[in-house]
């Protein structure tokens, strides 16, 4: 694995062939699996949920899978996720009523554990759990949706959450979600992100590997 991870989210994958889907996708060059589980409750679009990740665990995949829960309240779904076999498991603060718990139960549980920062939320919600946090995941597009148009401004906020991470001294993932391409990779990555979804970006094109090759390209320049 490159220091730079890539991490299709499924998504923009066609569910009527998510097992072949996601075994194409790893075998063009992916390090991640991004699971994005959404509840039409924190978020108006309702998606997949625990028994989809113990389907591909069951159906022979051992990459690591990373679950993005968009979802309200979070504590009972990270319990589920941790038994279906996720590896990574990131949470939106505003949707736990007690975020240092919630990540202590991610952990105990075996998993990485992070949090996710919408386009207009607050870094300062990482102040306090820094000891607590494996990966920091910030939105450059509101939650919800693939196919969006990741948002400028995001390139600032990356910035400063690489400044706070490096500052803590501490080995944290930052990953970007939402209007990632091969195009804007490279700035995405000089603004401080390390760990890259990318959906329609990869699963709308023909040929996944060439993409994801183009993308490490993009990353190497
Ligand atoms: C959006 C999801 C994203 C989404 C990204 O709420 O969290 O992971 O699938 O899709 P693209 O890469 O198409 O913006
Ligand atoms: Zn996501």
């Amino acid at each position: 694995m490159s220091d730079f991870l890539i991490a299709p989210s499924i998504l923009s994958a066609d569910f009527a062939r998510l097992g072949t889907e996601v075994d194409n996708v790893l075998e063009a060059g992916a390090d991640v699996v991004h699971f994005d589980v959404m509840d039409n409750h924190y978020v108006p679009n309702l998606t997949i949920g625990p028994g989809v990740c113990a389907a591909l665990r069951k159906y022979g995949i051992t990459a690591p899978i990373d679950v993005h829960l968009m979802v309200q309240p979070v504590d009972d779904l990270i319990r589920m996720f941790i038994d279906a076999g996720a590896s990574y498991i990131t949470f939106h603060p505003e949707a736990s009523g007690h975020i240092d718990r919630s990540l202590q139960l991610i952990r105990d549980g075996g998993c990485k554990a992070g949090l996710v920062f919408n386009p207009a939320t607050g870094l300062h919600y990482m102040d306090h759990v820094m000891d607590k946090l494996d990966m920091i995941l910030l939105m450059s597009v509101n939650p919800g949706f693939g196919g969006q148009s990741f948002i400028p401004g995001t390139l600032d906020k990356l910035r400063e959450a690489r400044k706070r991470i490096n500052a803590s001294g501490k080995d944290i993932r930052l990953e970007i979600d939402g209007g990632v391409k091969v195009e804007n990779i490279r700035e995405i990555a000089a603004a401080g992100a390390d760990m890259f979804v990318a959906g329609s970006a990869i699963f709308n094109t023909e040929d996944y590997a060439r993409t994801i090759q183009s993308m490490r390209e993009e990353l190497a320049r």
